[in-house]
C-alpha cells in the first residue's frame, strides 16, 4: 500500500483490506474495507491520527517509514476499537517518545483492551486544543458514534474533520477521495444503519455540530476522503431525523409456501394502494442491505412460520437485530401460517421493546391462505395506508 497527500503536509497512511468480508464476525462487507490512518506535520510537531487493524500493522509501519517518518509527538485515537487503535502497540515500539492523546473513556478501554501503559496518555477533554506548531487540533466528544468513548478530530487550518467511524463507510477502494457519490451514499447508508442507527438520537446533535464547522473535507476511518461534506452531512440530517416514508419492509420466512403466498399478496395490496415495497426472503437477505432497509420506512411486516411452539429462528435472529438497531418505524405487524397454534405474534411483540412501534393486528393464519386470508390482507393493508396517511407520507 502507499501512503498519499491529501493536502499539503497530511498523509493517507492506513491500509486497505480488498477480501475482508466480516466485521466484527457479524457484519457483512461486501466491498472490503479500509482502515485509514492520517499523518499530520505541522511546523513543530508531528502527530499520527489512528492507526490499523492489527492485520494490517506491518502497512501502517511501512507507509511512515517510507515517508521518512522518524518521529511521531502525538498519537490521536479516537476510537478503542481495535480496527484503529490495535496497531498502537507496536508504534509505540517504533516511537516510544509518541505520547497518546485521547479521552478519559478511551484510555481507560485501550489499557483494557491493549494494556497500553497509563503513562503513555495525554487526556483531553470536549474542546481542548494541541497545537502542532501552525496547526492546532481541536477534540469533540462524540460518545455513542460506535461506543461510548469515541471522538473525532478537527484541523482548523486546513478545515479537514477526522471523524473515525462517524460518516464513514465500508470499502476498499484504490481511489484516495470519492469518486462515485451515488455508490458512496448508499455504501455509507448501510454504514450508518448497522454502526449509527441505534445511536440516532445523539448523532442529531453531532451532525448539527459539524454542520456549524468550517470544512473543506471530512476523512473518515472507513472509505474514502470526503471533498463534499454536504453530501453526508445532509443524508445523515435525512437518516437520524423522526421521518419515515411511505414505505412497507416484509422481512420473512416461509418453510412450504404459504407464508410466501401471503407476502406476495400483502406485497401486491399495497403496491395497489400507493405504498412502496421491499421483501426479504431471510434464506437469502444480505443482513446489511436489511439493516439498509430499516433505515426509512414507516412500517415493518414480519413474515413467519411457526417451528415448534414461535416463530422460526430465523425471523428471531432478523427481529433480534432489528430491535437492537432501533429503526424510526413507527408501525409493525406479523403474518404468516402455523400448523398446529404457536405464539408467533406474543414473542415477536415481547422481542421488540426497543421500538416505539404501534402494533396493527397481525394475520396468522392456519395452513394453506384462502380467501379469508385475502380479505384479511387487504385489511392489513387498508390498517397500513390510513396510518400512513395520518402521518401525511402518502
Ligand atoms: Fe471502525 Fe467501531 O470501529
Amino acid at each position: 500500500m502507499v501512503s498519499r497527500e491529501l493536502a499539503h503536509g497530511i498523509f493517507w497512511v492506513g491500509a486497505l483490506d480488498f477480501d475482508r468480508r466480516l466485521f466484527d464476525e457479524l457484519i457483512p462487507l461486501p466491498e472490503g474495507t479500509s482502515y485509514n490512518a492520517y499523518l499530520i506535520r505541522g511546523s513543530e510537531k508531528t502527530a499520527l491520527i489512528d492507526t490499523v487493524d492489527p492485520s494490517k500493522e506491518f502497512e501502517l509501519v511501512s507507509n511512515l517509514v517510507k515517508l521518512g517518518v522518524d518521529r511521531i509527538d502525538y498519537v490521536i485515537i479516537n476510537h478503542a476499537e481495535q480496527d484503529h487503535s490495535g496497531t498502537l502497540p507496536m508504534i509505540l515500539e517504533f516511537y516510544p517518545d509518541a505520547v497518546v492523546v485521547t479521552n478519559e473513556k478511551c484510555r481507560d478501554l485501550l489499557t483494557a483492551l491493549l494494556h497500553c501503559p497509563p503513562e503513555t496518555f495525554k487526556i483531553i477533554r470536549d474542546g481542548d486544543t494541541l497545537s502542532l506548531g501552525d496547526r492546532t487540533l481541536e477534540f469533540f466528544l462524540t460518545p455513542w458514534t460506535h461506543w461510548p468513548e469515541t471522538q473525532v478530530t478537527y484541523l482548523r487550518e486546513d478545515q479537514i474533520l477526522f471523524s473515525c467511524d462517524l460518516f464513514g463507510f465500508h470499502m476498499a477502494t484504490s481511489d484516495l477521495f470519492i469518486t462515485d457519490e451515488a455508490a458512496a451514499y448508499q455504501s455509507a447508508k448501510r454504514y450508518y444503519a448497522e454502526i449509527m442507527m441505534p445511536f440516532r438520537g445523539s448523532i442529531k446533535g453531532y451532525v448539527e455540530r459539524v454542520k456549524g464547522l468550517p470544512l473543506s473535507m471530512i476523512a473518515p476511518s472507513h472509505g474514502p476522503v470526503n471533498r463534499r461534506p454536504a453530501l453526508i452531512l445532509d443524508a445523515y440530517a435525512d437518516w437520524v431525523s423522526d421521518a419515515v416514508k411511505n414505505e412497507v419492509i416484509i422481512p420473512y420466512i416461509s418453510m412450504h409456501g404459504s407464508t410466501q403466498k401471503m407476502v406476495e399478496q400483502l406485497t401486491d395490496a399495497l403496491i395497489a394502494r400507493g405504498i412502496t415495497v421491499r421483501p426479504f426472503n431471510l434464506t437469502r437477505t444480505d443482513i446489511g442491505e436489511l439493516a439498509k432497509a430499516l433505515v426509512d420506512p414507516a412500517t415493518v411486516v414480519i413474515g413467519t412460520p411457526t417451528v415448534l411452539f414461535g416463530p422460526h429462528p430465523q425471523v428471531v435472529y432478523a427481529t433480534y437485530l432489528a430491535n437492537v438497531l432501533k429503526p424510526k418505524c413507527r408501525f409493525a405487524s406479523v403474518i404468516g401460517s402455523y400448523g398446529w397454534g404457536g405464539k408467533a405474534v406474543e414473542t415477536i411483540a415481547k422481542m421488540l421493546d426497543h421500538v416505539k412501534v404501534e402494533l396493527i393486528e397481525p394475520v396468522m393464519i392456519k395452513g394453506l391462505p384462502d380467501e379469508a386470508t385475502t380479505k384479511a390482507l387487504d385489511r392489513l393493508a387498508d390498517d397500513i395506508l390510513k396510518k400512513h396517511k395520518e402521518l401525511n407520507i402518502t
